[in-house]
């Protein structure tokens, strides 16, 4: 103040009016952050989010809180509060200055703009004073902005945050091969348009589980899915595979639970023949120089019109099959053409179910389920195909109602005596029910199978939608299903 009480002394030689001198604009734009209840908030909201900021960043990179709810706050919350904080001061500066100039006081003032008066030793401090603000605010939101970004792409978010509608995916996805890749590089790839995409997108999710306007189960998202030559590829390269890859499946009835009936297969991997350079084999169909496409008769891509394949030269050969003689739900929909790539096939390459039937043979293959134990298969793959309202029913039964089916066989004393394997079975039973059945999101044994072999071909699933000798071309040729094109007899 002593600055104006010298000019006035100046100017005038005047002796100031007793009062307060009046407040230039500038003063009462400062004044106005301080004093009136919006500026306060403003103010209050900012320090208030960052002091909050801090220390959520400081507990995550401590590794002290591991929460995703924690980590949405720090890094996608507070800093919307900031923003809002900063952008509520100049507002309510805003506000009380068109006051001030409506003021008497002001009235005189009226011609005097906002302006910026650096030789003004005030205005200096000021300005330096800002400055220093402005740096400060821009590095938080900088390497908060930064880590929420890391956040944002970690599985921990994307599996986590939306805890009951990604669980299922999750869970699976742990379980996979793939656990170690982040849920982005298959979901959104590299590139900034399709993170931007992903983000948008994301938001709408994001509301869509806050309304509770999903559905259950999650479709698989094929259509939205980037093409995955841009996804796997990053990782997988087709000229890469080639050769044969022995497969081994075990298999029990409830007949003979005891003894595996073993199925040996030599899949005909194939991809780029290193003598001829030609593809080849089951990774034919995603070579660099030949494109197949095909026309899906339902959305599911169960059933499927017409395969278009384009060689090299241009030569294109149409399959095509009579779309009364397909069986499938929304036949008859407008749909697109798609051009196959890796999903078609290795459409659960992370996100990987068993099979109800195989998780109990696994078991006794295993010894997980005491093969000794006389219809334990049947007992088993009855309790997990039992409806459970629940997880938490499933666990409180599960176990119990295998004891009991078990009792039912062969009678209280032979069950006691047993008590021990049957749990043991039990409890792997129920590891498997958890891995696979989620009854909130109405997912349940086989709600989503695989395209990577024959086993589901009766549902649509899988090679013989195209490979069932009926698909044909003008000339009669067809889309073979001989048993030896895809896979022989180990040598
Ligand atoms: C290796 C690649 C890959 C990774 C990693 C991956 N996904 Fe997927 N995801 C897919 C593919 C492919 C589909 C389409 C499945 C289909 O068509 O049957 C899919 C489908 C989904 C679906 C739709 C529902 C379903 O089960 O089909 C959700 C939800 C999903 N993924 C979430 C996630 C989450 C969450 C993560 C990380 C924890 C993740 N995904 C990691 C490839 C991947
Ligand atoms: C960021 C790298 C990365 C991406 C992207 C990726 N994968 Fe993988 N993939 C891996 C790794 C690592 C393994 C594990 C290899 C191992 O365990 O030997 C693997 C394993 C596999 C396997 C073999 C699984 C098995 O049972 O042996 C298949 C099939 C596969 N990936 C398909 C895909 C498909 C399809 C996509 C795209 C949807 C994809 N991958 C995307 C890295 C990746
Ligand atoms: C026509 C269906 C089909 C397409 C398309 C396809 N694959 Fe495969 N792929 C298979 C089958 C079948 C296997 C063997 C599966 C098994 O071992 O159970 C396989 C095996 C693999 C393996 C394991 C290889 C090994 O030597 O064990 C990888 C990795 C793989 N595929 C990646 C890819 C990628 C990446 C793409 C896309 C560029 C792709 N596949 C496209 C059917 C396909
Ligand atoms: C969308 C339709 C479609 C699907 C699904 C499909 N194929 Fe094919 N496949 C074709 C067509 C078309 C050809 C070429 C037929 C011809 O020209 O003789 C072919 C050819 C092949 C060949 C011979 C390639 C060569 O060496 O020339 C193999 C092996 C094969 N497919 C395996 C598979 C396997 C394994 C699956 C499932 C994992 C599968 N296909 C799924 C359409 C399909
Ligand atoms: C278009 C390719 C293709 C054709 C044609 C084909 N298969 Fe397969 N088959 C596969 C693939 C791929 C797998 C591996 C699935 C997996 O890895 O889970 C498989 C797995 C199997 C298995 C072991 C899994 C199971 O279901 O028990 C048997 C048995 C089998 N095939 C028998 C046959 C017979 C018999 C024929 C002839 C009628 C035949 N396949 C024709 C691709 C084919």
């Amino acid at each position: 103040m002593s600055n104006s009480t010298e000019e006035n002394n100046q100017t005038g030689g005047v002796v100031p009016p007793p009062q307060v001198p009046p407040r230039g604009l500038w003063e009462n734009c400062l004044w106005a952050m301080w004093r009136t209840p919006l500026g306060l908030i403003g103010v209050a909201t900012t320090t208030i989010s960052i002091v909050l900021m801090m220390i959520g960043l400081a507990l995550d990179m401590l590794g002290l809180v591991d929460n995703p709810y924690f980590a949405a706050l720090s890094y996608m919350i507070l800093p919307g509060f900031m923003i809002m904080g900063l952008l509520i001061i100049p507002f309510a500066c805003y506000v009380h200055s068109r006051h001030w100039f409506k003021d008497s006081l002001g009235a005189e003032l009226t011609d005097k703009a906002l302006c910026i008066d650096l030789s003004n030793a005030r205005h200096r401090k000021y300005m330096v004073g800002f400055l220093a603000l402005s740096v400060i605010n821009i590095a938080i939101l900088t390497i908060i902005g930064y880590e929420g970004y890391h956040f944002t792409d970690s599985p921990y978010f994307c599996g986590k945050l939306c805890h009951q509608v990604m669980a299922p995916e999750y869970t699976a996805y742990l379980r996979s091969p793939h656990a170690k890749v982040r849920c982005v590089e298959c979901h959104i790839g590299p590139g900034v348009s399709w993170f931007v995409k992903a983000k948008i997108s994301g938001l709408r999710q994001v509301a869509a589980v806050m309304t509770d306007d999903f559905s259950r189960p999650i479709p698989s998202p094929v259509e939205h899915l980037r093409p995955a030559r841009d996804t796997c590829e990053q990782c997988h390269w087709p000229e890469k595979f080639h050769g044969k890859r022995v497969k081994t499946f075990y298999s029990f009835s409830n007949r003979n639970q005891e003894e595996p009936s073993v199925q040996e297969i030599a899949l005909h991997i194939g991809g780029r023949n290193p003598t001829t350079d030609d593809f080849e084999g089951i990774h034919w169909h995603v070579s660099n120089n030949v494109k197949v496409e095909y026309l899906p008769l339902n959305k599911k891509r169960t059933a499927i019109g017409t395969v278009k394949v384009t060689q090299p030269d241009g030569l294109t050969e149409e399959f095509t099959i009579d779309s009364a003689d397909v069986e499938g739900e929304g036949a008859g929909e407008e749909l697109e053409w798609r051009t196959m790539d890796c999903i078609d096939c290795h459409n659960r390459p992370t996100h990987v179910n068993d099979r109800l039937v195989e998780w109990v043979d696994f078991g006794l293959l295993s010894n997980k389920i005491d093969r000794s134990l006389p219809g334990i298969r049947e007992d088993g793959i009855a309790v997990l195909d039992k409806d459970y309202l629940s997880r938490d029913e499933a666990k409180e039964q599960l176990i119990k109602t295998l004891v009991e089916l078990q009792a039912e066989r062969h009678g209280a004393a032979y069950t006691r005596e047993n008590e021990q394997k049957i749990v043991a079975a039990g409890q792997f039973l129920l590891e498997g029910y958890m891995n696979n059945v989620w009854p909130a999101m109405k997912i349940d044994w086989g709600t989503y199978k695989q395209h990577l072999g024959h086993q589901d071909a009766d549902e649509g699933y899988g090679c013989w939608r195209c490979h069932n000798d009926e698909h044909q071309t003008k000339t009669g040729k067809v889309i073979p299903q001989d048993c030896d094109l895809c896979h022989d007899e180990p040598e």
